[in-house]
């Protein structure tokens, strides 16, 4: 599949991730945050993100025992009381305690007393009021939200507040008033290119309800799958889809786990291009000549379907009359990405369509058939939302644009008159830092945001596209960093500190460790499986300072397919190295000063010894492991890579001359090793070097 244009200010902006490191302070602040224009002072050490739009600490806390007196008071429904059992389990996961959730006696107060003031609206849409406030003092807690779905959000923000004091855990005395910023806040998960089942989507379910997502946007129907079965027409998933499919029950559970959840499911019917699947068993709706199998590889292909077969929209009225009431959700995604048109320039019957209907290309053809579809969404009650490619001056006005493509494809859209979200630098493919999605913002001046286009930018969508995730690793590639994206969407802009993100991120992916996301389980297992019968330990200290490259890099390194097993290194390593930003700030704090040198010198020196002495029993664990043997060089240039930081290390703190020899020659062998290898990058380079060209101001 082709993706988004790499173009240089993306490449510009990835690359200066680490200059907000050395911009900001490295110790934790005490920040201000802002809404309606009032600055308010927040502790510095919780991990509430994404952080809410006004939170005020106070000195106290509140004591949490084993037993929780909880009153649900207003209105109430059972998913209200599903959530404060989970709530509950939740806190007792943490806390390694079995804490009771029981009722106040008679004229008591409940230690946790939740007051939801209405019902919401039947179907969840993206102006459901999510709104709470949160008061806790030292004998309660009382959370007040006008719609089940703000006391959700409510008690995920409680959730993050538990803090361990000896023996005891608490609650900080606080007040919270919170609102989100952008009412679209998703993810996608594209469950075609590898099948991701159930126990995948559930526990990104809960680990998205906990910071506060609200759409799920389920990629259901690619070239290479069909992933929706179809009593209607049952071909489409027995011949599309190789038995990897979503039942209609399974889809009505997802629908029921989201909702109680607060998230809204989108599913996504890719059309009329990435229709393979469809094809399998459907030829009719093509516009070549079939017989089509299920594609196996990745990128753009020509099969796509015919929009000048009357044919084709009867089917489709069939078909989305059977998908309408599995997903209640007012909007259908119909994609509509990346139709290359060629099988419609190349048919003649196709042509003379569009000559007789005034359609001067293919745009215009594939807006002919939105605009068919969207009347068919209609008739079922459903708006259309696709990729910004639909952006026409025929598309009707109540469909949504998803750019993707470039943020002024957002721009165009709004301009237009269209309602849009932003997922272009949002791709969680690129394997790229949560600072670089963290900085960017569907609105990046605020000022859209205060004029007429205000409502028109309805948020943000994360995408996990599947080429290169399997069950095993997409938790990954989603996770802490999704958190970042969410944080970005809900809090208000000013909430932009990269080094306090970073220090919550670390909290909030310990917590969404215990809810499910297997991103940090997963990660030991896989090195034991590279490291076979040996320990783990310098596949561990290797694997740390490694990244994936980033982008598309990968599908040029080699011929990938469904069927390529994703197992090697460079799918355990994790798509931002904590240890290298790590290292990073120690070193700017060593090079900043002489006061911070000797705090840091020990810990430098420490961990390049690591990284240099680590080859030796990498090689031994290598040599048995044919899954390893690709990533014996990236171990040789790691010790390279080391043993160049400890000798500008010594220099540095003996004060020695420059010597612009050695220099130039480390300079080459930071460069050589650079380049990547296993479709690996070493990520301590960038540090090293910044030691190396200190050496150069020693006197
Ligand atoms: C896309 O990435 N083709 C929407």
């Amino acid at each position: 599949m082709k993706k988004p244009t790499v173009d240089d200010s993306c490449v510009a902006e990835y690359k200066s991730d680490m200059n907000g490191v050395r911009r900001s302070t490295v110790h934790v602040i005490l920040a201000a945050y802002v809404m309606c224009g009032t600055a308010v002072a927040v502790d510095g050490d919780h991990g509430l993100m994404p952080m809410p739009a006004r939170v005020e600490f106070r000195s106290d806390s509140l004591s949490i025992g084993d037993q929780l007196t909880i009153e649900l008071v207003g209105h109430t429904e059972p998913r209200l009381d599903r959530a404060v059992d989970r709530f509950v389990e939740h806190l007792s996961a943490h806390t390694g305690t079995a804490i009771r959730r029981t009722k106040p006696e008679h004229g008591k107060d409940a230690v946790l007393r939740i007051d939801c003031q209405g019902r919401g609206q039947a179907v969840q849409t993206y102006d459901e009021d999510e709104s709470y406030s949160l008061n806790v003092s030292s004998h309660r807690a009382v959370l007040r939200a006008a719609t089940p779905v703000g006391v959700l959000r409510g008690l995920a923000t409680l959730e993050q507040l538990l803090q361990r004091d000896g023996n005891k855990f608490t609650l900080p005395e606080v007040r919270i008033e919170d609102r989100p910023r952008f009412p679209w806040r998703g993810l996608l998960i594209d469950v075609c290119r590898h099948w991701q089942p159930m126990p995948v989507i559930k526990r990104n379910l809960d680990a998205m309800a906990a910071v506060k997502l609200n759409v799920l946007h389920l990629h259901l129907t690619e070239d290479q799958g069909f992933r929706v079965e179809s009593k209607r027409f049952p071909r489409l998933h027995e011949m599309g889809s190789d038995g990897k499919y979503f039942t209609q029950d399974e889809l009505r559970e997802i629908v029921a786990y989201a909702h109680d959840r607060g998230i809204r499911v989108v599913p996504e019917f890719d059309m009329p291009g990435h229709t393979t699947s469809w094809l399998v068993g459907h030829p009719e709706l093509a516009a070549g000549v079939g017989p089509f199998q299920i594609e196996r590889r990745w990128g753009v292909f020509d099969p796509c379907f015919d929009p000048t077969k009357e044919s084709l929209y009867e089917f489709l009225d069939e078909f989305f009359a059977e998908m309408t009431p599995l997903f209640p959700d007012p909007f259908v995604h119909i994609g509509g990405d990346e139709v290359n048109g060629n099988l419609w320039r190349e048919n003649p019957r196709i042509q003379s369509f569009m000559r007789d209907n005034q359609l001067p290309d293919a745009h215009a053809l594939q807006a002919y058939f939105n605009r068919r579809v969207a009347a068919i969404l209609a008739n079922h009650g459903r708006k259309l939302i696709g990729w910004d490619e639909i952006l026409h001056e025929d598309l009707p006005a109540n469909c949504v644009v998803q750019s993707w493509r470039g943020a002024d494809s957002l721009r165009a859209a709004i301009d237009q008159g269209f309602n849009a979200v932003l997922s272009n630098g949002y791709y969680l493919d690129h394997q790229l830092s949560a600072a670089f999605h963290y900085q960017n913002d569907p609105d990046p001046t605020g000022k859209v945001s205060r004029d007429r286009h205000r409502s028109r930018v309805l948020g943000g969508e994360a995408c996990m596209w599947g080429e290169y995730v399997s069950p095993e690793t997409i938790d990954s590639r989603i996770w802490p960093r999704l958190v970042a994206i969410a944080e970005r969407l809900w809090s208000p802009r000013s909430v932009n500190d990269v080094n306090d993100m970073y220090r919550r991120l670390g909290h909030v992916s310990r917590q969404l460790d215990r809810l499910g996301p297997r991103h940090r389980k997963n990660y030991a297992v896989m090195l034991q499986r590279l490291a076979g019968t040996h320990s783990i330990e310098p596949v561990r200290v290797l694997a740390d300072v490694l990244e994936p490259v980033k982008l598309y890099l990968r599908s040029s390194a080699r011929e990938y397919t469904s069927e390529t097993l994703l197992n090697r290194m460079v799918d355990v390593a994790r798509p931002e190295s904590e240890a290298a930003r790590e290292f990073l700030i120690s070193v700017r704090r060593f090079l900043s000063g002489p006061k911070s040198r000797t705090d840091q010198f020990e810990s430098i020196r420490k961990r390049l010894t690591t990284w240099r002495d680590n080859h030796k029993p990498f090689r031994s664990v290598a040599n048995d492991s044919s899954l390893l043997v690709e990533v014996e060089p990236v171990s040789y240039h790691l010790k390279l890579v080391a043993e160049v930081g400890l000798n500008a290390l010594d220099l540095l703190v003996s004060n020695r001359r420059r010597d612009s020899e050695w220099q130039a020659k480390a300079v080459q062998v930071l460069d050589t090793a650079a380049e990547p290898r296993a479709e690996l990058v070493i990520t301590v380079i960038p540090a090293v070097k910044e030691l190396v060209a200190a050496t150069s101001k020693t006197e």
